[in-house]
């Protein structure tokens, strides 16, 4: 019978009849003794973060619940619920529209910092940053914004925690000396502001507590479902029916053949 129990071989749970054991910890002595950011933490890495590196996680997971209904998230989410579909379909919805360009920068970012990190052994921190920029199409992810232009209040209250928790030595620093010199080589090449984002600063504190830059996105995704379930839920109380993404006085334009005058 081996074949079988090892088809879905895990590390994560143990479990019989009336036992349940998460990465080795009796779910009986986690209810009521482990925060919810530490729990992720826990079956994500299989280790429990000291209180200071559980702090600085879960306000990285605050940050970035929700970004209002003109983020496509949480946009798609509120249109899904106004056709009918139910809660999960709707987060389900939003989580689906993270990707590279909103909310899923955060893996990018978390590679791009490393690959920055690897080659400036070699080289100046500046050339590396020059030489990835340069490899990844000269696009940093992680950074610019649609509104907040100058600055991302998430990223400033983030990189404060941040500056603290290293001084506090939670973390070396590292990671965000990488990312604000990225900063300040963006502001060089494009002559303006392309500040730090809330995927770009999630990813540097991702980052400096060890997490593989595979995980980003997918914390994430833990983090904006918050918004998404609020959104959803408040949609569904509106009795809205079939809402597209504007009114419907606005149309699109169309450029083909023979249109209305
Ligand atoms: C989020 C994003 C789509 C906003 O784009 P935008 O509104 O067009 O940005 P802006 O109008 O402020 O700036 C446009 C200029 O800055 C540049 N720019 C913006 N973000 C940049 C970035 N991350 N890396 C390099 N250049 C960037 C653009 O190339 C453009 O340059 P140009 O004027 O020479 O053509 C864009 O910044 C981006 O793609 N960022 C990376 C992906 C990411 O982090 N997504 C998560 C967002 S929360």
């Amino acid at each position: 019978m081996t074949d079988v129990a090892d088809w879905w071989q895990t590390d994560i749970i143990d479990m019989a009849p009336g036992q349940i054991r998460l990465r080795g910890f009796a779910i009986e002595d986690l209810i009521g003794n482990i925060g919810f950011a530490e729990m992720v933490w826990l079956m994500t890495r299989g280790t429990r973060p000291d209180a200071a590196q559980a702090a600085l996680f879960e306000a990285a997971l605050v940050s970035a619940v929700d970004h209002g209904p003109q983020a496509p998230s949480i946009a798609a989410a509120r249109m899904a619920v106004s056709c009918g579909l139910p809660l999960n379909n709707a987060m389900a919805t939003a989580i689906n529209m993270l990707g590279d360009v909103h909310g899923g920068a955060g893996e990018q970012a978390m590679q791009f910092f490393h690959a920055v990190k690897n080659h400036a052994g070699t080289m100046s921190r500046e050339a590396a940053i020059d030489l990835v920029f340069r490899e990844n199409n000269q696009l940093v992810p992680g950074f610019g914004h649609r509104f907040h232009k100058n600055a991302d209040p998430r990223s400033v209250r983030l990189m404060n925690l941040l500056e603290t928790a290293v001084a506090e030595k939670v973390c070396t620093g590292s990671f965000a000396e990488i990312a604000m010199a990225i900063e300040a080589y963006l502001y060089q090449q494009k002559g303006k502001a392309i500040p730090m984002n809330v995927d770009g600063v999630t990813a540097v504190i991702y980052a400096e507590l060890g997490f593989e830059p595979a995980l980003a996105r997918g914390l994430f995704c833990l983090s904006r479902s918050v918004g998404v379930l609020a959104h959803a839920h408040e949609q569904a109380g509106r009795k809205e029916r079939n809402k597209g993404p504007t009114p419907p006085h606005y149309l699109w334009t169309y450029g083909g053949d023979n249109p209305i005058k």
